[in-house]
C-alpha cells in the first residue's frame, strides 16, 4: 500500500523525509517522489534510492511532503507519482487511498479549463482545491469543501506554497499518524516511520483534518470546528509498528478482513442503488455479451479462489466455467474456442505459469480478463481487462488476504455478469449485494474470538496429519485450509471433497487422522453431517466449522468453531478465516517463521 510521510521543522527535510520513505518500504510500492516548500519536487520510479540519488546538496528546505506508490489508477510511471499539483504548481499532495468519483469531478474540472498531468485519481484532490481558492476561499475552506465533494477514502497530506511553514493533514478511510517532536512534527501514513523521531503520536480519526506547524497542531471536524485531543505514547519497536503490534505479517493481514472486503467491493458495489459497477470492465464489455465459455487459470491459494469463483458463475451468472491449474493449462494442448473468457488470478500478477497459460490462452485468441493485486505487473499488462484487488501488498508469504479478496471480487464479477446476459433477478441480486455489505462485520466477529480459535489450535497441535473435508461453496475451502496448514506448520494435510471419503481417504481415519470437517448451514449440510458421523463410527477425531446456532454438532464433533450465517455463495470467504488462523497457530505454537515459511517464495517467477 502507499506511504506517506510529513515533515515539518527546523532541521533539512529532504534527508528525513528519505528516511521516512525507506522506513515505509516494507509496504511495498512502486514509484516514490517528494515535495519541499521552496526547494521543489522530485520523482522517481523504481526504489526510493532513486529519488534519493536524484536530490541535489542545493535541495533545501524545512518543511516538505513524501510518498511512496502503490499504483491503483494509472500504470508506475514519473508523471503518475506523488506529489500531484494544480495546474499553476502552488499546491502539492501526497494521497492514500481511492477517490471513487474522481471521473465526474475530473470531466467538470477539465470543462473549466483545469489541465491535468496524470492518470490518478488523486491529482483531482490539487485542482478541486485550486478552484476553490480561486473563487475566494481560504485555504481551510477549500480543504473542507474538497473533502466534502470527493467520495471514497483518503490520507492526504498536503502543502500550500503560500503558506510554506505548515502542512495540511486529513484522513477518511487510510490512517494517518501525527509525530509530535520538539520543536519539530511529522505525519505519516504507518508510525514506524514516526517512531525513530518521537513516540508521541496522535491519530487522526476518519472525518479530521489538521495543521502542523513546528511548534503546533490544530485539529478539525469537517464542519470546520477545533478538536483537543493530547497524543498518545506508543511503546512499541519500529519492527512491531510495521505489523501493526502484531507478531506477524500474516496475523496483521488475516486481522485486516474486514477492510480488505471493504476495499474490495469500494467504488464496484453501489450501496444505496444495490447495483455492481465495473468499469474497468467498460472497454470488453461488448465481447463479455457474447463469452460463451470462461476458463479461470492460477496456481494455489489463487486457483482455490478460483475454484469458489467457478461455482459462483455457473450458479448465477449461467455461464460454463473450467478450472485449470496453469502449470497444466500451459503443456498439454488445450484447446481454446472462439468466445472463450480466459481468467488469470494472481497476487503478485508475476506468477511464471499462470502467465504461461494467459500467453497461450492469448495465442489461441481468447479474451483475458484478470484479478490482479499487483498494478503494472505483467499478467496485468498482458491482459485485456484487469480487476484490481485494491487490497495493498500481501507481505506474509503465505496469502491470506489476497484469497478473500479474490472472493469478493469473483462475487463482485458474477452478479455483473448476471446483469449483463439478462440472467440475473433483481431480487437476488439485491439480496446477494446485501449479503456483500454486511461479510466486513461478520469476518469482524470472527477475529474478534481468534484466542477461542487459537485454544482449539493449541488441542490439536500435536497430530502429524489432517484431513479437511468441505462441499460444494466449501470444497476449494478444504484445499485452501490444507494448503495454509502446511505452508506454514510442516504439518502434513490433505483436502478433500467429503463426497470422495468413500473412494478412498477413508481408509486412513483413525484416533490419530483428525478431520476438519466444514459443516456449514448450506445445501450440502445433511451431506456433511453423514460424512462426519461416518468418520466418527471410525473413532476419527472431528473439528467442525458450523454456522452459529448449531446444535446438532455438538454431540457429533469433537470440537467446533463457529462462524456467522451468511448465503451460501458467500460462505467460504466466512469458512476460510477460522482455518487461516487455526494454521498461523499451530505454526507460530511450532515456533516456525509463518511470514517467511521454508522453501517458498512470495512471488514465483520460476517454473
Ligand atoms: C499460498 C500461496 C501460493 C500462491 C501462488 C500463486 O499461500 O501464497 O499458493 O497463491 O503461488 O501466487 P500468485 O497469486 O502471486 O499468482
Amino acid at each position: 500500500m502507499c506511504g506517506i510521510f510529513g515533515y515539518v521543522g527546523k532541521k533539512e527535510a529532504p534527508a528525513i523525509l528519505i528516511d521516512g520513505l525507506k522506513a515505509l518500504e516494507y509496504r511495498g510500492y512502486d514509484s516514490a517522489g517528494l515535495y519541499v516548500a521552496g526547494a521543489g519536487l522530485v520523482k522517481a520510479v523504481g526504489q526510493v534510492k532513486n529519488l534519493e540519488a536524484k536530490l541535489t546538496p542545493d535541495f533545501k528546505g524545512t518543511v516538505g511532503i513524501a510518498h511512496t506508490r502503490w499504483a491503483t489508477h494509472g500504470v508506475p510511471t514519473e508523471v503518475n507519482a506523488h506529489p500531484h499539483t494544480d495546474c499553476e504548481g502552488k499546491i502539492y499532495l501526497a494521497h492514500n487511498g481511492i477517490i471513487e468519483n474522481y471521473g465526474e469531478l475530473k470531466a467538470e474540472l477539465i470543462g473549466k479549463g483545469h489541465k491535468f498531468a496524470s492518470a490518478t485519481d488523486s491529482e483531482v484532490v490539487a485542482h478541486l482545491l485550486e478552484d476553490f481558492v480561486k473563487a475566494g476561499s481560504t485555504f481551510s475552506e477549500a480543504l473542507t469543501k474538497t473533502l466534502a465533494m470527493i467520495r471514497g477514502t483518503y490520507g492526504l497530506a498536503i502543502v500550500n506554497t503560500s503558506e510554506p511553514d505548515r502542512l495540511y493533514v486529513a484522513r477518511k478511510g487510510s490512517p494517518i499518524v501525527l509525530g509530535i517532536g520538539e520543536g519539530e512534527n511529522f505525519l505519516a501514513s504507518d508510525p514506524s516511520a514516526i517512531v525513530p523521531h518521537t513516540k508521541k503520536v496522535l491519530y487522526l480519526n476518519d472525518g479530521e483534518w489538521a495543521i502542523l506547524k513546528t511548534d503546533s497542531y490544530q485539529l478539525f471536524s469537517l464542519a470546520g470546528e477545533e478538536i483537543k485531543r493530547e497524543p498518545t505514547v506508543i511503546e512499541w519497536s519500529v519492527e512491531e509498528t510495521k505489523k501493526g503490534g502484531y507478531d506477524h505479517f500474516m496475523l496483521k493481514e488475516i486481522m485486516e478482513g474486514d477492510n480488505v472486503i471493504k476495499n474490495s467491493f469500494r467504488g464496484r458495489l453501489l450501496e444505496d442503488s444495490l447495483e455492481i459497477k465495473l468499469d474497468e470492465l467498460k472497454e470488453v464489455e461488448e465481447k463479455l455479451k457474447g463469452i460463451k465459455r470462461i476458463i479461470i487459470t492460477s496456481c494455489g491459494t489463487a486457483l482455490y479462489s478460483g475454484m469458489v469463483g467457478e461455482y459462483m458463475l455457473e450458479e448465477f451468472a449461467k455461464i460454463p466455467v473450467e478450472i485449470e491449474y496453469a502449470s497444466e493449462f500451459r503443456y498439454r494442448s488445450p484447446i481454446v474456442e472462439a468466445g472463450t473468457m480466459v481468467m488469470a488470478i494472481t497476487q503478485s500478477g508475476e506468477t511464471a505459469d499462470t502467465l504461461a497459460a494467459i500467453r497461450e490462452a492469448k495465442r489461441q485468441g481468447a479474451l483475458i480478463v484478470s484479478i490482479v493485486n499487483t498494478v503494472g505487473s505483467t499478467i496485468a499488462r498482458e491482459s485485456d481487462a484487469v480487476i484490481y484487488n485494491q487490497i495493498g501488498p500481501e507481505i506474509g508469504v503465505a496469502s491470506t488476504k489476497a484469497f478473500i479478496s479474490q472472493v469478493t471480487i469473483f462475487s463482485l464479477l458474477t452478479l455483473y455478469l448476471a446483469k449483463l446476459r439478462g440472467v440475473a433477478s433483481d431480487e437476488e441480486t439485491k439480496k446477494m449485494i446485501k449479503e456483500i455489505v454486511a461479510l466486513p462485520e461478520k469476518i469482524k466477529s470472527i477475529l474478534e474470538r481468534r484466542e477461542e480459535i487459537k485454544e482449539v489450535a493449541t488441542k490439536y497441535a500435536g497430530f502429524t496429519d489432517f484431513l479437511f473435508m468441505g462441499r460444494k461453496y466449501t470444497f476449494p475451502i478444504a484445499f485452501e485450509g490444507a494448503l495454509k496448514l502446511k505452508e506454514i506448520s510442516y504439518v502434513h494435510a490433505e483436502g478433500y471433497g467429503a463426497g470422495e471419503m468413500k473412494h478412498g481417504p477413508i481408509a486412513m481415519i483413525d484416533p490419530n487422522f483428525p478431520t476438519v470437517a466444514l459443516c456449514l448451514s448450506d445445501s450440502v449440510y445433511e451431506k456433511m453431517i453423514s460424512n462426519v458421523e461416518e468418520i466418527k463410527a471410525r473413532s476419527g477425531k472431528v473439528l467442525a466449522i458450523a454456522t452459529v446456532g448449531n446444535e446438532t454438532l455438538k454431540t457429533l464433533a469433537d470440537d467446533i468453531i463457529y462462524v456467522p450465517e451468511t448465503v451460501e455463495f458467500l460462505e467460504s470467504i466466512i469458512a476460510v478465516i477460522p482455518l487461516q488462523l487455526f494454521a498461523y497457530y499451530i505454526g507460530i505454537g511450532k515456533g516456525y517463521d509463518v511470514d517467511k515459511p521454508r522453501n517458498l517464495a512470495k512471488s514465483v517467477t520460476v517454473e
